[in-house]
């Protein structure tokens, strides 16, 4: 890392990211990113709402238990209850930190809180002491910063530095932002407001023009010293400024940014993969940095430049972002000790000698049916056993399906509900029709099919094929992931991944829209 003034890299794939809809994560998985953003070398990991839910705050304080380099933190709008809540779940962390929020924008205070201008600013003050009865490392937002009045947007932020607040979040809650505008923002707070060198200056945006990345960077030349962000972009609506895209520009860029993260870059595809694996949010192949295509050459003038000197085409080393050189990492002969040291390299570490086994066994039934296997066979493996060994209701025990030309596809199979063996059978327009009905002919899951994607994890006709399918019932959305060189069996272990999330519903609230 170069000798500059630090970017702090504030992550939060696991409360904002969490808030797409389909992308919500149990306790456990989001303990699992939360030790893959630490190993990324994340300064704040975000780890979600803590009085949405019980559920939530076990997640929070698991993570704040589990966590020991990076700072976690829990959001809490500007109420008593919500930074208590938070304080609580964070009160096992080696370093917490409270994020209270309220918003400043008229269209926010008039119709969503009802509040006047003076009554934001005294209830932001309340809350920024508050949390500092819990922590000293206190941030707070004013919601919509990106459409309240600067004038007020100085009273408010003045007035939480002198509360206590350390860090100053700018959101642009809606996406509405431009880059020029949104920098010159910063910069116009951080010269208007007379303590502003109290505090670090943070930013937050939303991607619903596209400008996310480029309205954060826009602010960084102008002065933030901190960028929230999430991997893979995941978020709200159309998503927060993506993680891997910020790091890397600065990176890449040190020509323009006077500052630098302290992230360990190499660990940026294995967080992506793991939070779309979780997520069941495929990554797009021509997605910056992260997506299979983001280093592919397939022109013959690029690869002749390429292989001729390699910066013709290309700014960064595919290895420096986590793309293994030698993709071919274990194959049929590989030892126990050898599949659990590239694990561990890929950021995986088992609780117990069994997850290590069932994994392992997996490993080997897939060596059998694979000649190689790379890094993103072995992630995607270990994401199924860990589905597999979770407490899900339904479990697929076999499958078998018939197709023929000229003949309707006939699926069979026989799933364990709740311990006990169920069979069903179903024709289909093709074969992974006919599984899904008759999978729904033993669940009765009474949701909507709303997408269903299939990707090769690798290249090759014996690569996995990774399968998302999303269900929605009664506005409540899941998304399901599974993978098998059969992807008619991927798609079964997909469809049953998502009727599982739908069969545990778990009620929580919104941070920005909902009632506590
Ligand atoms: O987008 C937003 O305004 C938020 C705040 C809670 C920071 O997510
Ligand atoms: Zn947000």
């Amino acid at each position: 890392m170069s000798a500059k003034e630090p970017l702090i890299i504030f992550d939060t794939t696991l409360r904002d990211g969490e808030q797409s809809p389909g992308a919500s994560m149990t306790r456990d998985e989001k303990v699992r990113i939360a030790k893959a953003l630490e190993k990324l070398r994340v300064d704040v990991i975000e780890a979600g709402f803590p009085i949405a839910s019980p559920g939530d705050f076990d997640a929070v304080k698991a993570v704040a238990e589990a966590v020991k380099d990076s700072i976690v933190c829990g959001l809490a709008r500007a109420l008593d209850k919500d930074i208590d809540r938070a304080g609580e779940a964070l009160r096992n962390a080696n370093a917490g930190r409270i994020h209270t929020f309220i918003a400043t924008s008229p269209i926010h205070m008039e119709k969503k809180l009802r509040m006047s201008p003076d009554q934001v600013v005294e209830q932001a003050v309340h809350a920024v002491r508050r949390a500092r009865q819990y922590t000293d490392d206190v941030e707070f937002s004013p919601e919509d910063a990106g459409r309240s009045e600067i004038d007020f947007l100085c009273r408010v932020l003045e007035a939480v530095i002198d509360a206590g607040a350390r860090t100053l979040n700018i959101p642009d809650t809606v996406g509405y932002a431009v880059p020029h505008q949104f920098g010159n923002l910063i910069a116009q707070l951080r010269e208007r407001i007379p303590n502003a060198d109290k505090a670090v200056f943070s930013v937050h945006c939303h991607n619903d023009l596209g400008l996310a990345v480029a309205n954060s960077l826009a602010a960084v030349r102008n002065g933030a010293r901190q960028v929230e962000c999430t991997i893979n972009g995941l978020g709200e609506r159309a998503g927060n400024a993506a993680l891997e895209e910020i790091a890397m520009t600065v990176r890449v860029r040190q020509d323009l940014f006077e500052c630098d993260t302290r992230l360990d870059t190499t660990q940026i595809v294995n967080c992506s993969r793991l939070v779309s694996g979780i997520t069941g949010f495929p990554v797009q192949p021509n997605k910056a940095i992260v997506g299979a295509n983001a280093f592919a050459h397939e022109s013959g003038i690029h690869q002749d430049g390429v292989l001729k000197h390699r910066e013709t085409y290309e700014i960064m080393r595919a290895q420096d972002v986590g793309w293994s050189h030698n993709r071919m990492v274990l194959g049929k002969h590989s030892g126990r000790n050898a599949f659990r040291v590239r694990l561990q390299e890929l950021g995986v570490n088992f609780d117990s000698e069994e997850e290590v086994n069932a994994a392992f066994s997996r490993f080997k039934d897939l060596a059998d049916k694979k000649h190689e296997i790379f890094d993103e066979d072995l992630q995607a493996l270990v994401t199924d056993a860990i589905l597999d060994a979770a407490n899900e209701r339904v479990k697929l025990v076999s499958l078998r399906v018939c197709s023929e030309t000229g003949e309707t596809p006939l699926a069979t199979i026989v799933l364990a509900l709740d311990g006990e063996e169920r069979s069903g059978s179903a024709t289909g327009g093709g074969p992974v029709d006919a599984t899904f009905r008759a999978i729904e002919s033993i669940v009765d899951s009474g949701t909507t099919l709303k997408l269903y994607s299939v990707n090769a994890i690798t290249s090759g006709t014996d690569a996995q094929g990774e399968v998302t399918v999303r269900l929605e019932k009664a506005g409540h959305i899941v998304n399901g992931a599974g993978a098998d060189t059969d992807i008619v069996i991927a798609s079964a272990k997909s469809y049953i991944n998502a009727v599982n999330k739908i069969l545990q519903p778990r009620e929580r609230a919104h941070p920005q829209t909902g009632d506590v």
